[in-house]
């Protein structure tokens, strides 16, 4: 398994509240490479999680088509999206996700779980997964008992778990502090390379931006010019502290992946990437407690009507 490419082609997004329509995309084209660390950036409302959703087959463009390496996404049905989400695509969010009365373990297995894995698969997986984002001690303690960046890097671990091949972050360092969000960012930058999988996220924080391969800003539901968008020149505009730029200037190697050990304290090196039982056909939910509340990654639960991102959504 190699990380995804997408092509999103020509894609419209028309919401219908009542007698108003919102023009939420107008006309999308966007390739990504596979490996590609894609950040977009854009005023809120601009378009950006409606773009995502739309990547992620949890809503579907109005006109457009759109292509996981090469192969037309947008119109499969409801139960191949699903398929494909967990068997692809991994979750990260804002407010984490993470379920408040399990441990970080048990959250990471949860989408284990749902791909059908076995018992023992499932801890092996997840823990190494845990070790990935630097958490093996911390395996056995709840959310509440862990800090923002911990809760998030759980996060990170629960949406790598799977072996994805593509993760959609939909503003995932917005809770968090500048020094913790860049060490966050760093860590998923460095596994991306590392287990290989492409990367787009949503992101207003403009030190995440500096450390993305690329940036795309949406105005009113179109991307414009690369350096050409309001927000992008801003960041531009703006100095630079020496603290953020001596992070900024530092090497963005393939090598730097392996720099990955010392930003969580963990050896990285262990880990394997798993291989995945076939699917179960009708794949089963076990864990009998529901999903995250705007959390966890893709499940029968999907609908074109309901997104996990933290946006509440409204009526479509
Ligand atoms: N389900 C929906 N029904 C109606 N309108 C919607 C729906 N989802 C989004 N919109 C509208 O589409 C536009 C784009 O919304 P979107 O959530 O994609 O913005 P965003 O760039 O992610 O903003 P933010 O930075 O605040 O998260 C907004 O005007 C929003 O109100
Ligand atoms: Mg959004």
């Amino acid at each position: 398994m190699t990380a995804a490419s997408i092509e999103v082609r020509g894609v419209t997004r028309l919401f219908k509240l009542g007698s108003e329509d919102v023009q939420a995309l107008q006309g999308i084209d966007i390739s990504v490479e596979p490996r590609q660390f894609v950040a977009l950036i854009g005023r809120s409302g601009s378009g950006k999680t409606t773009l995502l959703n739309i990547i992620a087959g949890l809503d579907r463009p109005t006109t457009g088509e759109v292509y996981l390496d090469g192969n037309r996404i947008d119109n499969l049905s409801e139960r191949d999206l699903t398929k494909l989400r967990r068997r692809d695509m991994g979750f990260i969010f804002q407010s984490f996700g993470l379920l408040p009365l399990l441990s970080a373990q048990e959250n990471v297995e949860l989408p284990l779980r749902i791909a059908g894995f076995g018992h023992g698969d499932r801890t092996r997986m997840a823990r190494s997964a845990l070790d990935l984002v630097g958490l093996t001690r911390r395996a056995n303690h709840r959310p509440y008992e862990l800090s923002g960046g911990e809760q998030q890097r759980v996060a990170i671990a629960r949406a790598i778990a799977t072996g994805p091949r593509l993760i959609l972050a939909d503003e995932p360092t917005g809770e968090l502090d500048s020094t913790t969000a860049r060490i966050v960012f760093n860590l998923l930058r460095a596994l991306s390379r590392e287990q290989d999988f492409t990367v787009v996220t949503c992101t207003h924080d403009r030190l995440v931006m500096d450390m993305a391969d690329r940036v795309e800003e949406l105005v009113d539901g179109r991307l414009v010019a690369p350096g050409e968008g309001e927000l992008w020149k801003r960041v531009r505009e703006t100095a630079r502290s020496p603290f953020e730029a001596a992070f900024v200037g530092a090497p963005q190697t393939e090598e730097s992946a392996s720099g990955l050990s010392s930003l969580v304290g963990a050896d990285t090196t262990a880990f394997a990437k798993p291989e995945r039982p076939a699917a179960p056909e009708n794949g089963t939910n076990g864990t009998g407690s529901g999903q995250p509340e705007g959390g966890a990654p893709a499940d029968e639960a999907d609908s074109t009507a309901s997104s996990p991102w933290a946006r509440p959504q409204q009526r479509s």
